[in-house]
């Protein structure tokens, strides 16, 4: 084939390509074709003769693909500009504050304010080229969005290929705008999944979020979302622009005319005070438009004014977002519970008939301390005003005392521990906390310990999360409590994990806390088409049946490699994973660095560990106080015992091998490698005797750039930076900055 046919051949396969992978999306995602089974079918047919003609298949090609196997990877991909944020005004003061700012920039000429209700979803960008949607992300950084093309495809008010004459379509247009779930729609899909035993969300953001976010666009097929937009990214025009876009809410018409949905809530207003009357006009309607909003938006309308405001790095100066501010609701206290936290920290919260505040249903909020309950003298039977702002957790302001039943008697706070039954007390005295002295064996406090020695920054063992934790360390809780809470028979669930100490026992398949892990139950709520019902069931082995027994579940069997993994950690992990006051992984790498072994590091004096770098008096004293031997503290060192007996190592084997070539110099490493995890890169770099730091400065020696690197790549380049790639960065690794040593200086003069 010579080069012509063979460029028109591949043109045929792009163009068959498109309309059969847009068949099979219709038939096999959206439910819908466009086409008779035999149209598709003849099309499908030439696609495979023109691959035969072509002597290969195409990467990605649709004859490929099964029906159904349609996936979203969420593909990372820049956005072509970024995706900025807003900055926030929380009173008309600060409101006015910005317009007076805005104005005197402009030098006092008029403006317009395009006024948006603020949509509580998540953005995207919709990339249309000359006219066909060719790409959706999601926000990400800003920077960088992940690829959900195929979830967008699904939803039905999203054009895929825009309407109106062709000629007004840009050669490329990214459409910023808002995907959301109707509040009605989020009610019936909630109706939907709690009717068929499945996940129900707390809010319509949640659901749009998790549906939007599906590796099967099936899933999202199957949800009702909406999006409205609200701006514009890049736009490269074929020759001019085909309509006035002198203003924002110019190209918001064109949009319209391409069929894409623009809010009806918009206006333009050319004064404060009638910004100021829709603002009010939405935070009392707030509950009776169609979508969740979480403010509103205040835009300066001409594109010129935008262009002279400009932005900063986060957010346009010619834009602002009103925040209301939080919502206050009333409903019934039922009874105050408390909690014991990591450190033996005892706290009320109360329990309430469900409420919807702020876009979700409460049941729990928090009451902060002791003193606080005795402050507010709330009390269980009590009407309580319930607040809550956006993601932050819900609390109780007070209680209604008009409503107040008569007679009713004050909150009594517990003497003892709910969870082991120790006396509880101040920790010095007039502090405002009551703790739970029995550090080393209340299950609650270990149950919080042992999800924190697991987690990322300690030992990492990921089968061991917050539901293995209480399984282990406090399964009692997990039975539900309160005054609604059903009566539940069954025996009282004991603890097999007693002390931290016992952890990596786990790994020995000979040890009979191995061995017990086969009773271990926990109580589950299982949805029943006609209720619910709770229900006893093992946590670590699978049911038996009568054809299989019981056997540790695949879980479990990852559980037991990864605890036999965790003890051949670096010594940092392992000092994280002891809990030691403000010893978080920073400090931790630092001691483990200057002192190689715990050992060392617990003969060490106070001024020898406030010495090393990154370590200060604060945490040098934390470190003494931590292994200080007392009565009261012997149970930390009987873990210490406990886990070098059991083989965890504790001490960082110095590789001489290591040469240290990066010995004074500081590497950021931006994106992602594929040899290196961000742990292990930072290791590599740390034994070399470098600084791995993480953002990117004029004193940066070498800057590693890998996939999807973002603005610290910019940010390097502009400063001028050495920039490397991966296989550079390990002749780095290997040969220090002599690998790239520029030999600059004038050649010797010869005599
Ligand atoms: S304009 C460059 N308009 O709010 C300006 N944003 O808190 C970018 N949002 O990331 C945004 N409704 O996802 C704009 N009418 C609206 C909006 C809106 C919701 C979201 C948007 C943005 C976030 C900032």
């Amino acid at each position: 084939m010579d080069a012509a046919s063979d460029a028109s051949v591949r043109e045929q396969w792009e163009k068959l390509a498109r309309l059969v992978s847009q068949y099979q999306f219709e038939y096999y995602i959206a439910g819908e074709s466009s086409v008779p089974d035999a149209d598709y079918d003849a099309l499908l047919a030439q696609l495979v003769a023109v691959e035969e003609q072509l002597g290969s298949v195409p990467e990605g090609s649709p004859t490929q693909k099964v029906g159904g196997t349609f996936s979203t990877e969420f593909e990372a991909v820049d956005h072509r500009q970024p995706m900025l944020s807003l900055d926030n005004a929380f009173s008309l003061e600060e409101l006015q504050t910005w317009a007076g700012r805005v104005h005197s920039e402009l030098g006092g000429s008029q403006v317009s304010y395009l006024c948006e209700v603020k949509i509580d979803g998540l953005a995207v960008s919709l990339t249309y080229e000359r006219g066909e949607l060719v790409r959706a992300l999601t926000r990400g950084d800003g920077r960088t969005g992940e690829d959900v093309t195929l979830n967008v495809r699904t939803i039905s008010s999203i054009p895929n290929r825009l309407a109106g004459d062709p000629a007004t379509h840009p050669r490329l247009i990214e459409i910023r705008g808002e995907v959301f779930m109707k509040v009605s729609d989020f009610s019936d899909l909630n109706e939907k999944q709690a009717r068929d035993g499945g996940k129900t969300f707390a809010n319509p953001r949640n659901a749009a979020a998790g549906s939007l976010r599906q590796k099967d666009p099936r899933v999202t097929a199957a949800r009702r979302l909406s999006m409205y937009a609200h701006g514009v990214g890049a736009v490269e025009w074929e020759g001019a622009a085909p309509s006035d876009l002198s203003r924002q809410s110019g190209m918001y018409t064109l949009y319209e005319q391409w069929g894409i949905p623009v809010s009806s809530h918009n206006s333009v207003e050319t004064t404060l005070d009638a910004v100021q009357q829709k603002i009010e006009y939405y935070r009392d309607h707030r509950h009776s438009i169609e979508h969740e909003l979480d403010g509103f938006v205040i835009k300066i309308d001409e594109v010129s004014s935008q262009k002279h405001l400009g932005s900063t790095s986060r957010a346009p100066r010619w834009a602002i977002a009103f925040k209301y501010p939080p919502e206050e609701v009333t409903t019934r206290l039922l009874d105050i519970q408390v909690n014991v936290g990591r450190t033996g920290r005892v706290t009320p919260f109360g329990m309430m008939e469900p409420v919807l505040v702020a876009g979700s249903t409460v049941s729990m909020a928090t009451l902060h301390n002791f003193h606080e309950v005795r402050r507010k003298d709330v009390r269980p039977g009590d009407t309580v005003i319930v607040r809550k702002a956006g993601d932050v957790i819900p609390e109780i302001l007070g209680a209604v005392e008009s409503l107040r039943p008569e007679g009713l008697p004050e909150w009594q706070a517990p003497t003892h521990c709910p969870s082991c039954g120790t006396q509880i007390r101040e920790a010095k005295e007039g502090d405002k906390d009551l703790r739970c002295p029995n550090a080393a064996s209340c299950p609650s406090q270990l149950r919080e310990r042992v999800f924190a020695i697991a987690s990322r920054g300690a030992f990492d063992i990921e089968a061991l999360g917050w539901e293995a934790a209480v399984a282990l360390c406090d399964p009692e809780s997990s039975r539900p409590v309160g005054p609604e809470a059903p009566e539940l028979e069954g025996p009282e669930l004991v603890p097999l994990l007693t002390s931290e100490a016992q952890l990596f026992d786990l790994a020995d398949p000979s040890s009979a806390l191995r061995a017990g892990l086969q009773d271990i139950v926990v109580w589950r709520e299982r949805k029943l088409k006609s209720g619910t019902k709770w229900e006893l069931i093992p946590y670590f082995y699978s049911k038996a049946t009568a054809s299989k027994p019981s056997v540790p579940t695949a879980t479990t069997e990852k559980l037991f490699t990864e605890i036999e993994k965790a003890k051949t950690q670096p010594l940092w992990r392992v000092l994280v994973a002891l809990s030691i006051r403000h010893v978080g992984p920073t400090a931790a790498r630092a001691l483990a660095a200057a002192f190689g072994s715990l050992e060392r590091i617990r003969q060490a004096t106070v001024e020898e560990l406030a010495a090393v770098d990154g370590v200060g008096t604060t945490i040098a004293e934390s470190v003494i106080e931590w292994f200080s031997e007392d009565e009261s503290n012997r149970w930390r060192l009987n873990i210490v015992e406990a886990w070098n007996h059991a083989g965890v190592s504790m001490e960082d084997i110095q590789d001489e091998s290591i040469e240290k070539t990066l010995d004074g110099l500081t590497v950021v490493v931006t994106g992602g490698l594929e040899n290196f995890t961000r742990d292990s890169v930072k290791e590599a770099i740390l034994s070399r005797g470098g600084k791995a730091s993480g953002s990117v400065s004029k004193k940066t020696d070498f800057v590693v750039v890998g996939a999807n690197a973002g603005s610290k790549e910019t940010k390097a380049r502009e400063l001028g930076l050495r920039i490397l790639d991966e296989e550079q960065f390990r002749l780095l690794l290997d040969n220090g900055p002599a690998a790239f040593a520029t030999d600059d200086a004038e050649p010797e003069e010869s005599l």
